[in-house]
């Protein structure tokens, strides 16, 4: 359903280039899962950037169904590490929500459930007639993340989006992401630091190099769905996983070394 295919993006500046993605290539299939692990700097946010069409590849190609990606499609929602920027500051967290859902032709009826349902979703339902500068960074972020759902995207692109939360609601929201994806079949691709949340979540995880970034391994987690935050992190296959990403991680910092 989405393809990269030896997406290269260079950056240059008086003082010269510098190549942050260097030949990339995967599928992602209708509905998967897909996580992308690296580390900092590695050109993760680039990547997504030039997947979700808010910037351009200096060579190689994004598609989405057989279409070249060269601007947002109407079809994705992006959710980035601190998304509460992207909120407007002068109208509640509802409104915030609703908008991308008014130019979809839908009704305010239909609306109003959406919007109210994404907001019960984050736990968020008390905080609806709210401004966002009344809200913690955590809380904005999760309005973001609820702006996200409600819009019901075919492919949803996240970058880093649980890192400003507690834990409890990191593990709440990982949760949402798998029930969400459960319901709709939205195709996910979800860049995390955090391995073990990249194996929880995914049906198979991208351990991307340094800059100028590969893709080093892609690797497949057969654990069984639905998954479960304790059940599912204490199986043996899940140790397994863990340790072969991790194994993969160390490799790359002693090839770097
Ligand atoms: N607009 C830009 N102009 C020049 N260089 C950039 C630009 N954006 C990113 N870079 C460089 O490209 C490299 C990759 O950055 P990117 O933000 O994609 O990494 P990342 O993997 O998302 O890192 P992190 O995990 O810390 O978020 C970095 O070395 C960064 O300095
Ligand atoms: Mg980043």
């Amino acid at each position: 359903m989405l393809t990269v295919t030896d997406l290269n993006k260079t950056y240059s500046s008086r003082r010269g280039d510098f190549a942050a993605v260097d030949g990339m290539s995967f599928d992602v299939a209708e509905g998967e899962l897909f996580s992308i692990v690296g580390p900092s700097g590695a050109g993760k946010t680039t990547l997504l950037r030039c997947i979700a069409g808010l910037d351009t590849p200096t060579s190689g190609t994004v598609t989405f169904d057989g279409v070249t990606v060269d601007g947002p499609p109407r079809e994705f929602a992006v959710v980035f590490q601190d998304d509460a920027r992207s909120l407007l500051p002068w109208v509640t967290v509802r409104t915030n929500v609703e908008l991308p859902l008014v130019k979809d032709g839908s009704t305010a009826a239909e609306r109003e459930v959406r919007v109210t349902r994404a907001l019960e979703e984050v736990g968020l339902a008390d905080a609806a007639h709210k401004k966002p500068s009344q809200l913690s960074g955590g809380m904005q972020q999760r309005v973001a993340i609820a702006r996200a759902i409600a819009y019901r995207p075919k492919v949803l692109i996240m970058d880093e989006p649980f890192a400003s939360v507690d834990a409890q609601t990191r593990a709440d929201l990982e949760d949402l992401l798998l029930r969400v994806r459960a319901e709709t079949g939205t195709t996910i691709v979800f860049v995390t630091h955090d391995v073990d949340e990249s194996i929880y979540l995914s049906d198979r995880v991208a351990v991307v190099t340094r800059s100028p970034s590969r893709v080093a391994e892609i690797v497949d987690v057969p654990l069984p769905q639905p998954r479960d935050q304790i059940a599912t992190k204490s199986l043996p296959e899940f140790a397994a996983l863990r340790a072969q990403v991790f194994a993969r991680i160390r490799d790359m910092v002693r090839d770097a070394a």
